[in-house]
């Protein structure tokens, strides 16, 4: 039984962020939820998605791509102070996933933070084996360990690390009850 993503987040990342900080929201969901959560603490969010919300927001940009493209779009002196990927490395290929968490490395400010929750197992229960992509076709999910996230931040700090398997039932989505998730905080280091 560990840590579910909520107290997670409201124990671990909100007291941490502050009105100055300027955060990425990866894989934001079309209701973009957790980046409009987040834009109530900080000064300003990007959330990106294929699937972005309708509604503008005066601190929120929606961007509307695959993940996968962002990192070639943002200029070298982009920074932010948070960076968080919820729910999304799943649905990627792995080499996919890591090289953006690399490429993204590099946009996070020192001392800023970056916040991975993914899957490293199946879920159980009526969960489909397989996911659709955005082209219609079906791929198996991509299962993580915290440390091949944690290895692709070298010399980073970990300020959070759990492989659990049972975050609670029915407390996620309400999709599927026994949530195997991979959780991972870590932050840049000072020089
Ligand atoms: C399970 S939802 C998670 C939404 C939100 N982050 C949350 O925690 O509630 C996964 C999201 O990732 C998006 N997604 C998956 N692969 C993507 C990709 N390659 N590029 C952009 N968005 C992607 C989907 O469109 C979906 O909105």
């Amino acid at each position: 039984m560990g840590k579910h993503p909520n107290d997670l987040e409201v124990e671990l990342i909100h007291p941490w962020l502050r009105q100055s900080h300027i955060v990425l929201d990866l894989g934001c969901g079309q209701t973009g939820k957790n980046s409009i959560r987040l834009a109530k603490m900080c000064g300003y969010v990007v959330g990106v998605d294929h699937k972005i919300p309708s509604t503008p927001m005066k601190n929120v940009t929606w961007i509307q791509q695959d993940v996968r493209a962002c990192t070639k779009k943002l200029r070298p002196d982009t920074m932010f102070h948070f960076v968080q990927a919820r729910l999304l490395l799943q649905s990627l290929p792995k080499e996919d996933a890591l090289a953006m968490l690399r490429a993204l490395a590099g946009h996070v400010r020192t001392g800023g933070r970056v916040y991975v929750l993914t899957w490293f197992q199946q879920p159980s229960g009526s969960f489909p084996t397989h996911r659709r992509t955005p082209e219609g076709d079906f791929e198996p999910w991509t299962f993580y360990r915290s440390d091949e996230i944690i290895s692709t931040f070298p010399d980073w700090r970990v300020v959070w690390e759990e492989e659990s398997k049972h975050f609670g039932k029915g407390r996620h989505t309400g999709e599927f009850h026994n949530f195997f998730a991979t959780a991972v905080i870590l932050e840049r280091p000072r020089p």
